[in-house]
């Protein structure tokens, strides 16, 4: 099944192992107690979203009633994100090599119930380089489909501590997140998942 996936996807299974893991969640720890998760809301309707979220690095996704967009303050507390832990920034060098560094990575944080729709990620001023995601906790059943809305999808499991490339064609692909496995890691206190989203917003060019 893995062959036909679009050029430029990649699925890294156990990239971080259950001690980088634990590492990474201690990062992901302390960037939170700096930048609390936030309930972001759909733009116009105000209808919350069923995740919560918060961001590090030089610019944060956020979303309110005026729309999605990068900013680089937290919408609630007023204060700059806190800085990209290292071991993002060597998973970026390592697994996206001929892009610019990262601009933001927005920390999702899924309990009980919480889903993502189905949605492109495309609030980015270029789409040269690859979006990275990190899984850490709760098993995802995430779903990919095209670049099309109405393209046949398919899904897959993604686990604590895999790694997942949408470069190349899959840049622009469809995908969401349909539910969590409840139980099926230990890595966090409780149930849930985190999903730490690594991406380049602005366009070399444009940060010059
Ligand atoms: C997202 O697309 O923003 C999140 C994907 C995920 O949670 O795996
Ligand atoms: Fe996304």
């Amino acid at each position: 099944m893995t062959n036909d996936f679009p050029e430029g996807f990649r699925l890294l299974p156990g990239y971080f192992d259950k001690q980088a893991q634990e590492a990474l969640l201690g990062e992901v720890r302390s960037v939170v107690r700096a930048a609390p998760l936030f309930t972001p809301v759909m733009p116009r309707t105000g209808k919350p979203f069923s995740v919560r979220m918060s961001n590090c690095g030089p610019l944060g996704w956020v979303s309110d009633v005026k729309g999605y967009r990068y900013q680089p303050h937290h919408p609630e507390t007023g204060e700059a994100w806190p800085e990209m832990p290292a071991v993002l920034k060597a998973l970026w060098a390592d697994v996206a090599r001929d892009a610019p560094p990262p601009e933001a990575c927005l920390i999702n944080y899924y309990e009980g119930k919480a889903r993502m729709g189905l949605h492109q990620d495309r609030d980015e001023d270029t789409f040269d380089a690859p979006v990275v995601s990190v899984s850490l906790g709760d098993t995802a059943v995430f779903r990919l489909g095209g670049t099309a809305r109405k393209a046949p999808t398919r899904s897959f499991r993604l686990s604590s501590g895999d790694v997942l490339v949408l470069g190349g064609a899959s840049r622009l692909a469809y995908h969401g997140v349909d539910r969590l496995i409840p139980g099926s890691s230990t890595l966090l206190s409780g149930a849930g998942r985190i999903n730490l989203t690594l991406r380049r917003v602005t366009s070399l060019e444009s940060g010059t």
